[in-house]
């Protein structure tokens, strides 16, 4: 694939066949990852690969906490508000979603149950939990959300799909549990992986952009 072309036509994906992606398609797109550029080349990522019975014993555990309504921890905290331009990109995009799916607004039943679907990994076969050492700071955040770009481009090249999930990062202190990972790693998201399902309604949504006149400005 074109590298433009990917750029263009990666996005989130919410409906995965189960598929196993093999082994060494993912190491190859991690490694691909690896080449993100860092603060100093620190390469702060140490990523968790969880797939098979070890997949659903997590999911499990993610998706019964979420489901019983056990308050979030994240190790990054979620953001209290927005500044007011982009509460409404947030609030569009949950209500465009919402739309695209024949979900109501008001139906709090069919909203939980899209939230809950992210603990189930959507499906996906596999699933990446992203780490970096507790004590790194906002730089080494912002190298891990270029490692997340590249991963998601790298795995569009191969046909694979991948969702960011800040939701999976909820619940740090249970998927540390569960890896056997001391306090001291930092959980800063989680990612599906896995072959996207073209029927799988949650994939018909396409996010919007704004132009770039809406967010360059020029001097010359
Ligand atoms: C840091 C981060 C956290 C996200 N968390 C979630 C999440 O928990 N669940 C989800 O379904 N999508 C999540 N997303 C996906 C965004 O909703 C998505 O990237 C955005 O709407 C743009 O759509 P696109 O990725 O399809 O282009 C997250 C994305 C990022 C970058």
């Amino acid at each position: 694939m074109e590298l433009l072309q990917g750029i263009e036509t990666r996005k989130s994906i919410r409906g995965f066949k189960s598929t196993p992606v093999p082994e060494d398609t993912i190491r190859n797109i991690l490694q691909l990852a690896g080449r993100s550029p860092s603060y100093t080349n620190t390469q702060p990522w140490e990523v968790a690969v969880v797939m098979g019975k070890k997949r659903d014993e997590l999911s499990a555990i993610l998706y019964g906490l979420a489901n019983s309504g056990v308050p979030a921890n994240p190790d990054t905290p979620t953001p209290a508000s927005w500044p007011v331009e982009l509460d409404k990109r947030a609030k569009e995009h949950g209500a465009r979603r919402f739309n695209s799916l024949g979900i109501e607004r008001h139906d709090a039943a069919a909203r939980n149950e899209l939230r809950l679907m992210n603990f189930k990994f959507f499906g996906a076969p596999c699933a990446l939990f992203l780490f970096m050492d507790g004590s790194l700071g906002p730089w080494s955040t912002f190298d891990m959300g270029l490692f997340t770009q590249s991963l998601a481009l790298a795995a569009h090249g191969v046909g694979l799909g991948t969702c960011p999930q800040a939701l999976l990062a909820h619940y740090p202190d249970a998927v540390r549990e569960f890896l056997g990972l001391s306090k001291d790693r930092k959980l800063v998201l989680g990612v599906s992986l896995g072959y996207p399902d073209p029927a799988a309604k949650l994939n018909t949504y396409q996010s919007t952009r704004m132009n770039v006149e809406d967010f360059a400005r020029w001097w010359k």
